[in-house]
Parts: C-alpha cells; structure tokens; sequence
C-alpha cells in the first residue's frame, strides 16, 4: 500500500501520538526528610520530567499553538526568541514537531547542557551582551526583534505574550489542585516571566475561594522583593528592573508575598534535595523550596505547602559538580 505524507496510523491505547502530548501531568511527591516531622507536608511538582525537560514546554506550546491559531505564526515561518534557556529549549521542541525553524538569541550566561540540548534540536544559536541595557543595540531582546524583522519571522514574547501565563492557568493549576486533592494551602513558585506565579496563582486562588498563599521565591540581586538590583546567579528567575524589562506576565496581585533567598541557600537546597530526598533538581527549584521550608516552618501537620521544581539538575552538571 502507498502512504501518502498525512497518512495516520491507528492510534494505540499507551502510546502518545506525539512527543507534544507528553507535555503536562508532571508528578508531585512529598518531601520525607528535608521537612520537619509533624509539621506541614512540603510537597514538589517536579517539571523537569516535562519532555524539554522544564515546565517551559507548556508555555512554548501555548505560545506557538496561539500565534498559528491567530495567523501571527504561519507555516513554516521562524520562531525567534531571547531566551536563558528554558524557553528556547519548549520552543526548539515545539518547532521540530510543528515544523517552524527556531533561532534563539541568548546572553552568554546559559549552561553548557542547555546549549548542548539546543543544539541538539536543531536551533539556530546567535549570542548576544546580557549586560548590554533595554535600548542598547547589542541586548538580546533587541537583538532577537531584528533578526524576526530580517527573517519575517515570530518572537513569543514570553515575558508580555498572556499565552504564557494562560498555559498555567489551563494546566499547571488544575493538575496541582488534583493531584493534592484540593487541600493545598500555600503555592511557592520562582518568578521569571511570572507566567508560572501568575497562572498557577490565579487559577489556585480562584479554585480554592481564596484559601491558598500564593508566595514567590526571588534569588539575590533581584529587586522583585523590593530593593536595589544586583546579579542575579539562578538561572530563569529574578529580574534587574530597571535595568531591564519588566514582564507584563507577572500579575503583581496574585502573590501575597515575595520572598528572598541567598543564592548559597538555594544551591544548599540543590544538594539536599540530592543526598536526602533523591531528587536531582535545578538552582531555581533550589531557591522555590529552600522558600517552602522557610514557609512550612510556620506552620503546622494541617498545611500543605507545594513548591514548583522548574527543571531538572542535569541541565546543570557541570555548574553543580563544581
Ligand atoms: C529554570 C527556570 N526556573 C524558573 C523559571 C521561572 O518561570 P516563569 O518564567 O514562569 O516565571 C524559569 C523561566 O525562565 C526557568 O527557566
């Protein structure tokens, strides 16, 4: 028989049609030894077992599902993006699948692994000044608007695009509201884009009728805790407003309250999370639970606290074998 391009095969009971079906319903497990006996349960939703390997892969989706939908994205056209990793990781992903060419535009500051897995999607990587201000010709951002004019191609915008948020609204909420069976109390969430926060907030906030702290984990050196910006060492969290953009996606009225960690606090999680809990998680998901235990510490056996694990460790070995 002669199959043509847009034969489909008979779909099969356990198997996903395609590698963007396998995007969601991370699982959550509980801390049994970083958090104190008796107390509140912590909890982490490890979105590093997303197939790119982050909880970007369900923005990148949003995203590119949204611009094909509205036309911003036809077929075939450039997806460009600035990005410290993550993002352009779902996008690469997404892309292969979907069919578009990916160019990321990123900072110098990505680990070596992400730049790898990159590569390894295909993307097309052009580096540019993390240090270059929002008006310098040299920024990322500005960078990656140029080569989307010079190729007709579409920028996600994730730091402005609601499709972003949207996607944790849709998704990362509602599974975390099953999957604790309605009786989380507090949500701990890094915030970069603010997608994450703002989606996931949202969603719980409403769900619940306003029963769940919404708190975010801000790193060292960012000033969406208040104060004067810094460097920021976690990878995909913090900002340095306003030194640079401040996201749209971030709904200043969904957290209760922001708190900061020292960047040493957070790699300290990263490793006990490792030897205690066998859990190999990134920085970032370092920095949301060393905020959970901070918040659990509080409170006690009726709370549930769940903190999101944004990627794996492994997309940072060579920064955490140091
Ligand atoms: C490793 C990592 N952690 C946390 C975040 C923050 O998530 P959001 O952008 O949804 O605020 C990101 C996003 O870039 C990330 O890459």
């Amino acid at each position: 028989m002669h199959h043509t391009a847009v034969f489909a095969p008979p779909s099969l009971p356990g198997v996903a049609d395609s590698v963007l079906d396998l995007i969601g319903e991370t699982p959550v497990v509980r801390l049994n030894r970083l958090a104190p006996a008796g107390g509140a349960q912590v909890v982490v939703k490890l979105e590093g077992r997303n197939p790119g390997g982050s909880a970007k892969d369900r923005p990148a989706l949003a995203l590119v599902r949204d611009a094909e939908a509205s036309g911003a994205l036809r077929p075939g056209a450039a997806i460009v993006e600035s990005t410290s990793g993550n993002t352009g990781i779902g996008l690469a992903l997404v892309g292969r699948v979907t069919g578009h060419p990916v160019v990321i535009v990123h900072g110098g500051t990505m680990s070596p692994e992400k730049l790898a897995v990159l590569r390894l999607y295909g993307a097309e990587l052009i580096e540019a000044d993390w240090a270059a201000g929002p008006d310098d010709p040299d920024n990322p951002r500005a960078v990656a608007d140029r080569i989307a004019i010079e190729r007709s191609g579409w920028r996600s915008h994730q730091y402005d695009n609601p499709a972003n948020p949207g996607a944790h609204y849709r998704h990362t909420g509602p599974e975390i509201w099953r999957q604790t069976g309605g009786r989380i109390t507090h949500l701990v969430a890094g915030i970069g884009t603010g997608g994450t926060i703002s989606g996931t907030g949202r969603y719980l906030r409403e769900v619940s009728g306003d029963q769940v702290r919404i708190v975010g984990a801000n790193p060292t050196g960012s000033t969406y805790g208040g104060g004067l910006p810094g460097i920021v060492r976690v990878e995909g969290v913090g900002t340095t407003w306003p030194r640079s953009h401040w996201p749209q996606n971030l709904d200043t009225s969904v957290p209760h309250e922001i708190r900061t960690i020292p960047d040493d606090v957070a790699a300290a999680t990263v490793r006990d999370l490792a030897a205690q809990e066998g859990l190999l998680v990134g920085p970032s998901s370092g920095l949301a639970v060393a905020v959970a235990l901070e918040v659990a510490a509080d409170l006690d056996e009726r709370h549930v606290v769940l903190a999101i694990a944004p990627d794996s460790g492994t997309n940072y070995l060579t920064l955490l074998a140091r």
